[in-house]
């Protein structure tokens, strides 16, 4: 299924299928990463047909950005479509600050880590509380204008954030948290960004892996703080639902629920973490998984429960 997809107004044109990078040097964030690992995360993405990256300034404090632009050394720059985000504020407890001096320099900064003389997208990570947010899209729209940045993005922002930041219709994309067991998004923003041509990119696509069926009833502590124990529950049984699918594709439950968000005309691109180059190789099998639109209707359907929690 080799699709394709424009980002908002931008000129970006991508595979709908990304590679999310907060395990790529994540330090931060996650315990035991190994930086090989992160390196060979990248190039597996690049080597199975994956190619936009997903990064942030908060990934290791710039370690992802960093590995990234050493793992993307020796490929085709034209055929990488690089995405980062930055608001957090290394000098202030990694506040959020959107003060367009701050994103002007954030957006300099990730470019040398990152190896590249300009950015696909560029996302403002976090909304703080205090800049007004179209002075905030205005700098990354002079970033724009200096060749420096090709998409505008905004993450984590509410609607009534996401209006005030595209009040000039500056807005190409926005990245939110979305997936079949997290379905907000669907009724709180898709109606806004549709009717102005924003992309949307969800993040946690695979639910922190409970979607790959790797989990069973005696790891629901482990999702305790997203999911009741009622709803963990319902999500195994789901899943269960789902294998018949996957048996049919000869695929894997993580590989049926990321072509079922390629089909998903809503989102432009999936980007699905990885911690290990084997998981970024099999995820990247699903561009080969082509669903029926009874199979699309009949997952839709098993999490529509969803919708609404
Ligand atoms: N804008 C934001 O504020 C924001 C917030 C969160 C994430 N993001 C972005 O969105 C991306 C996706 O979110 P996410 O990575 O947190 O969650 P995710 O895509 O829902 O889950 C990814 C995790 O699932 C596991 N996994 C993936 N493929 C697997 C496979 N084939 N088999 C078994 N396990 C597998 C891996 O974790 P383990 O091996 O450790 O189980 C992997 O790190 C991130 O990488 C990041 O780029 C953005």
């Amino acid at each position: 299924m080799a699709m394709t997809t424009t980002i908002g107004k931008s000129t970006v044109t991508t595979g709908k299928l990304g590679l999310g990078t907060n395990k790529v040097g994540g330090h931060n964030l996650f315990p035991n990463l190994h930086d090989e690992d992160g390196i060979a995360v990248v190039k597996a993405a690049l080597d199975h047909g994956i190619d936009m990256l997903d990064t942030a300034y908060m990934y290791g404090l710039g370690q992802s950005e960093k590995l990234i632009g050493e793992a993307t050394q020796g490929y085709d720059r034209s055929k990488i479509i690089l995405a980062t985000k930055a608001a957090q504020d290394p000098h202030n407890d990694l506040k959020p600050n959107n003060d367009p001096k701050f994103l002007t320099q954030a957006i300099d900064d990730a470019l040398l880590r990152l190896k590249t003389d300009y950015l696909d997208i560029f996302y403002i990570h976090f909304p703080d509380d205090k800049t007004d947010k179209a002075e905030a899209v205005n700098a990354i729209a002079n970033a724009r204008k200096a060749g420096k940045v090709r998409a505008i993005g905004v993450s984590n922002f509410s609607l009534d954030q996401i209006k005030e930041a595209n009040q000039d219709n500056q807005v190409d994309v926005v990245e939110d948290n979305y997936s079949l067991v997290h379905r907000d998004a669907e009724q709180n923003l898709f109606p806004y960004l549709n009717e102005h041509q924003i992309s949307f990119v969800p993040y946690f696509p695979l639910a922190s892996g409970l979607l790959t069926g790797k989990y069973g009833l005696d790891d629901a502590d482990k999702f305790s703080r997203r999911f009741s124990a009622d709803q963990f529950k319902t999500i195994l049984a789901a899943l269960r639902e789902v294998d018949g699918i996957a048996d049919a594709h000869q695929a894997t439950l993580a590989q049926v629920f990321l072509a079922w968000y390629m089909m998903n005309p809503a989102i432009a691109v999936v980007i699905p973490g990885a911690r290990l180059p084997e998981q970024a190789t099999s995820n990247a099998k699903a561009l080969d998984v082509n669903l029926r639109d009874a199979e699309y209707a009949s997952i839709d359907e098993l999490f529509k429960k969803f919708r609404t929690e």
